[in-house]
Parts: structure tokens; C-alpha cells; sequence
């Protein structure tokens, strides 16, 4: 049975713009998926601890019963949605520390492969972003959450299967120095609903 894992980050409860981007793939992806099952986390609303020394030795013996909870959760799941807004140029810390309890010595890929048991599975990040990381723009080098991810999941060995979806300029609707970029910033939000839905569909 399909089974999407679907994990929400953003600070905002209202009006985060990562939140209805993935919101949208999720409807798209349970129409596409009848019958299939769709697992929900909120990482801002339920924050997970962080990794803690006891939980490391822990991974000698079977690993912490969270971790073990986390790892059951996400490889259950086919498809794995991360909405994600960008924090001071990388990651809600909240996301760093689910990372660093699924990111266990057995899920990771094979060196000389690249293959693991993550392999298969399928990976989609939408982001959301005051600024505008594109290529070609000054602020392209800040990105440290496309790169970060790609080189993690790629040492899990999913590379192949991983999709990033970015709606930019989101602060051109607040911040009154951002004004000339709205156009901009709404043909980004447009595209990335484009985008999830076939994605989502495929
Ligand atoms: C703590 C914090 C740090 C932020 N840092 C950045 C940043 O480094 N670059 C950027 O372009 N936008 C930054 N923003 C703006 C958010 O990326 C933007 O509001 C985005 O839409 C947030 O996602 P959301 O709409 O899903 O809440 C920051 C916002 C907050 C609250």
C-alpha cells in the first residue's frame, strides 16, 4: 500500500507558505493514492528531543525506543514529504534533530553502491524562503538547505528520488523593501503548486 510520511517545520501555525505547498501535494498525493496511508508530523508543534549521550550509546543495543519509532515511521513510508522553511539560510533546528535520529549507522548506504535500504524511496522537499537562493542570484551560495539535503539523503542512498520544490520571495509580501519582487514572488508560489500536483500525480 502506498504510504506517504508527510512532515511539517514551519514556526507559523498560520499563513506559512511551506505548509500550504505541502498541503497541496498531500491532497494531490491522497487523490492520486486512494486507500493509501498518510502519516502526519509536526515538528514545530511537536518538537522532538535532541539526540542526548545516552540515546548515542544506545545505538550499541538496539537503539533508543524513539529512534526506533522514527526509523519504524519513516521506512514504512514510500514516498517522504518534508515542508521546510529556511531558517537563517539552512534548516528549522527542529528538522536537524529528526535528521540526526533517523540518520543511523544501518540506514546508511552502501559506499560503493550507494545503495540502502532507504533506496526506493521517495523523497520530496518543499521549501519556502523570504529571499530568492536561485541560480544566478547573489544569494545562491546561502543556500545550505538544498545542498545539506542532498548530501545526506545521497548517503542514505536516496539521490535519484529526491525532488526539491522552492517558493521564493516569500517576505516581498511583508517587508516593503522586497515590493518590486511580489510579481515574482507569486509566480514562485504558483509554479511550486504546479510543480507538487505533478509531482504528487506521478
Ligand atoms: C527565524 C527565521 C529566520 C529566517 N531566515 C531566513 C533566511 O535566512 N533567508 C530567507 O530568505 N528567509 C528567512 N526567513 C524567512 C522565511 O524563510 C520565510 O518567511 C518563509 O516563508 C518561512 O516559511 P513558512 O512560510 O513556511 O513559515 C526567516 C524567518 C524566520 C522566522
Amino acid at each position: 500500500m502506498a504510504h506517504l510520511l508527510h512532515i511539517d517545520t514551519s514556526l507559523r501555525a498560520e499563513g506559512s507558505v511551506s505548509r500550504e505547498v505541502g498541503a497541496a501535494f498531500a491532497e494531490a498525493w491522497r487523490s492520486a493514492h486512494p486507500g493509501g496511508e498518510h502519516t502526519y508530523r509536526d515538528l514545530a508543534a511537536d518538537p522532538l528531543p535532541h539526540v542526548d549521550p545516552a540515546a548515542l550509546v544506545a545505538r550499541q543495543s538496539g537503539g533508543d525506543p524513539l529512534e526506533r519509532e522514527l526509523v519504524a515511521e519513516l521506512t514504512a513510508a514510500d514516498t517522504v514529504l518534508l515542508a521546510v522553511p529556511m531558517y537563517n539560510f539552512g534548516l528549522p533546528s527542529t528538522l536537524k534533530a529528526w535528521l540526526d535520529w533517523i540518520a543511523v549507522p544501518e540506514l546508511f548506504a552502501d559506499q560503493e553502491t550507494g545503495v540502502g535500504p532507504l533506496t526506493g524511496t521517495r523523497v520530496v522537499v518543499v521549501t519556502a524562503r523570504g529571499g530568492s537562493y536561485a541560480p544566478g542570484t547573489p544569494r545562491h551560495p546561502f543556500d545550505f538547505q538544498e545542498p545539506y539535503l542532498r548530501a545526506l539523503f545521497g548517503a542514505l542512498g536516496v539521490d535519484r528520488d529526491l525532488e526539491f520544490v522552492h517558493a521564493e520571495l516569500t517576505s516581498a509580501a511583508v517587508a516593503p523593501h522586497l515590493e518590486q519582487f511580489r510579481d515574482l514572488a507569486a509566480a514562485s508560489l504558483e509554479e511550486a503548486h504546479r510543480v507538487v500536483r505533478k509531482l504528487a500525480a506521478a
